[in-house]
């Protein structure tokens, strides 16, 4: 028996958990028809069977027809829901993981055009910043029914084999009422801390008559919503104790924050650059003061900080949430004291921002999440061993490169630069996003592993790659930033990249002019604006930086907004003119013929990259396939075709940027796919 404290087994009420891990409830926007159907079930199932002891899953799932899914969410209010929640537990409950779900009414945090275009409720008319709709406030019938729904939807999760359900008191309906910024009822519902936590109560009497005194109820719930005039750290602790009088609450899943805005949000999910566990110990005093089974997750992205809060005696059990989506066998690696092996979460956020833009969630570097019906966590050896050569160490090459290795193949790598991370690299030379190089770091350990050859510091040339009669040569050589997109004065201009790698000295007076709408921008403004420039930051867009996304544009904010920076939409830079010192910008729209002049001292241009095709096209006519890939078998997981050219000595392939200008899950995915079937 393990002595780690994380791998001990917890007992909550009758029901052991093997372990002190559990995956939060996060919905990753992937059910199908509101149903939590195969995906779904695999997504779960192989982290049960990886070990983790406890899966929350859904997040959010509807318990109301008028809490319609902001983003794809399960609906618990369809009787049809159950038979495919059967299924998930079954799979779950095969590997000893205990299962569960978290049940809520969105309150105000939804919008009325979705589902059946039912009016939102909320203790309040005034609407979320978040979510936009302008509610109903609820009356007395309102009341009722969603009592009701919440009952119901309990009972079908029983009925579907969950060993308990959470109910979401963040953010949405159940803390609406709670908290004094959302509730401006009168009455039975509102004013007092009793009145306003009524509703609360009314729903977790009605569960419980409904689902019996066994069945696990907890509360995932804001304990201080950090939020003028909202719910105090003194309050949060009345409302825990509140809660635990009532009896029949056996786990308190504890949240610090508010989520009604991106910045709120943000600060209960940190993401990449800001401080791991920041609500750790908040969630430990909880514990303390209150005494029930204490949850808690928020950036606690390894397991020594996991440990602590288990040995500390912080947590009962800790959230590994994201960590979960990067790597879904964080406890079977512990357990094999593997955890150097670990694919780390680097809080780039990529899998929940895309959700709030209609997505569903990925994960920045770990493209087999939300794909486990098609592609492996775990990469099956090849049947024969060939010779693989990759030229480029950037995402997409690193990624080619552990994926061959992981197949037994003997894998040689050139790359330009001294290091292997290609526009990683760059990207995580900025304080802020330091956590990106882990993407390579992993990678480059792994490949090490696996006796990868690499060869730094070398521009590789098709005879270099001839030299080394490959098999198959895998060409991932990224792309160079592209800014010629001005009808005149294309050589006054700098890239975005120029500035982030440091190669260009910033201006006094600048223009960023963004027409790719990435990270390369904002970051290249960061950088500027902090030299204490005046920085513009124009884009052609009804919105800017979209590919940035919600909660991963919050610490751009906060690090631009205090600076001497301005941010311009809807206008075109259409061409640049030296005048003295100074360049002149010609600015127009899409909109009209409208254009004006304007000053500045440098302009920087964030155009996404060209591809360096160079040495593909070189390799090309010497290729078995001819560079050919049949895009079914890539999609479907087959072999490619190699019959193109009968005299060709290897397989050639192309991948990432060096296809097209694209992302860091798109050049990595490129890359799994391709060589897993190599
Ligand atoms: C894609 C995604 C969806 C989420 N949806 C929910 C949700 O519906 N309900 C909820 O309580 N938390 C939700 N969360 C928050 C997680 O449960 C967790 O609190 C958060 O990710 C912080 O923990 P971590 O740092 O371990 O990931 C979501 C998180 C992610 C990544
Ligand atoms: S996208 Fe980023 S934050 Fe989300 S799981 Fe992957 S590494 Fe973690």
């Amino acid at each position: 028996m393990s002595r780690d404290p994380l791998l001990q087994p917890y007992q909550l009420k009758n029901l052991t958990l093997k372990n002190r891990i559990m995956i939060t409830s996060h919905e990753p926007a992937y059910p199908e028809d509101g149903m939590p159907k195969d995906r779904y079930r695999a997504y779960h199932e192989v982290r049960a069977k990886a070990g983790v002891a406890l899966t929350m899953t859904a997040g959010s799932a509807a318990v109301s027809r008028n809490s319609p899914p902001v983003f794809n969410n399960i609906l618990a209010y369809k009787d049809e829901v159950v038979p495919w929640v059967r299924r998930l537990t079954d799979a779950c409950h095969d590997h000893g993981c205990a299962v569960m779900i978290q049940l809520t009414h969105l309150g105000r945090r939804t919008h009325w055009n979705k589902g059946d275009w039912l009016p939102a409720v909320a203790p309040s008319h005034e609407r979320e910043t978040a979510h936009r709709a302008f509610p109903k406030q609820v009356e007395d019938w309102d009341i009722v029914r969603i009592i009701q729904d919440y009952a119901d939807a309990a009972e079908r999760m029983k009925e579907g084999g969950m060993d308990g359900i959470e109910l979401q008191a963040y953010g949405h309906l159940m803390d609406q009422f709670w908290s004094p910024v959302t509730n401006s009822l009168e009455g039975p519902y509102g004013g007092s801390l009793e009145n306003r936590m009524r509703f609360s109560f009314e729903v977790i009497d009605a569960i419980r008559k409904r689902v019996g005194d066994d069945f696990i109820l907890g509360i995932r719930y804001t304990a201080d919503e950090d939020l003028q005039g909202g719910i105090t750290p003194e309050e949060g602790l009345q409302i825990s104790h509140r809660l635990k009088e009532t009896g029949q609450i056996d786990f308190l899943n504890v949240i610090r924050g508010h989520i009604d805005t991106d910045p709120g949000l943000t600060d209960v999910i940190p993401v990449q650059g800001m401080r791991n566990a920041p609500h750790l110990d908040f969630a430990g005093r909880v514990r303390r003061e209150v005494g029930l089974p204490t949850f808690h997750a928020a950036k606690i992205p390894d397991v020594a900080t996991a440990r602590h809060a288990i040995t500390e005696g912080l947590l009962d059990m800790v959230g590994m949430t994201r960590a979960h989506m990067a790597d879904p066998m964080i406890v079977r690696k512990i357990k094999e004291k593997r955890e150097g092996d670990i694919r780390p979460c680097v809080g780039a956020t990529y899998c929940l921002d895309r959700i709030y833009q209609a997505g569903d969630a990925l994960c920045i570097h770990n493209p087999a999440t939300g794909r486990e019906l098609t592609m492996p966590h775990e990469i099956a050896p090849a049947d024969v061993s060939r010779k693989v050569v990759v030229v480029g160490a950037g995402p997409a090459g690193m990624e080619a490169a552990r994926v061959a290795a992981e197949r037994g193949h003997e894998v040689t790598v050139f790359e330009a630069a001294p290091d292997a991370g290609g526009q990683i690299r760059l990207t995580a030379r900025s304080e802020r996003r330091r956590e990106m190089i882990s993407i390579i770091e992993w990678r480059m350990e792994q490949c090490l592993a696996r006796g990868v050859k690499f060869n730094f510091n070398t521009f590789a040339e098709a005879e270099d790659v001839l030299a080394e009669c490959p098999d198959v040569a895998i060409i991932a050589t990224g792309g160079m930033p592209h800014t010629d997109v001005l009808s005149e004065g294309n050589d006054l201009v700098a890239s975005s990249w120029d500035i982030i790698a440091g190669d260009v000295k910033s201006g006094r007076r600048v223009l960023v002019y963004d027409d790719a709408g990435d990270h390369a921008a904002l970051q290249a403004a960061e950088l500027i604006a902090a030299s204490g420039a005046h920085v513009e930051i124009m884009t052609p867009d009804r919105s800017f930086a979209p590919d940035v996304m919600a909660m991963n544009l919050v610490p751009y904010m906060r690090a631009l907004q205090d600076k001497d920076v301005r941010f311009t939409v809807t206008y075109r830079l259409k061409a640049a003119k030296r005048s003295g010192n100074m360049i002149t910008a010609v600015i127009g729209t899409d909109y009209s013929a409208f254009t004006e002049e304007r000053e500045f001292d440098q302009i920087v241009i964030n155009h996404g990259t060209i591809p360096l095709d160079e040495l593909y096209f070189d390799l090309k006519p010497r290729s078995k396939n001819l560079g050919f890939v049949k895009q079914e078998a890539l999609v479907f997981g087959q072999p490619q075709p190699l019959d193109a050219n009968p005299k060709g000595e290897f397989a050639l392939y192309r991948i990432g940027d060096a296809v097209s200008a694209r992302n860091t899950h798109a050049a990595i995915y490129d890359a799994l796919r391709l060589v897993k079937d190599i």
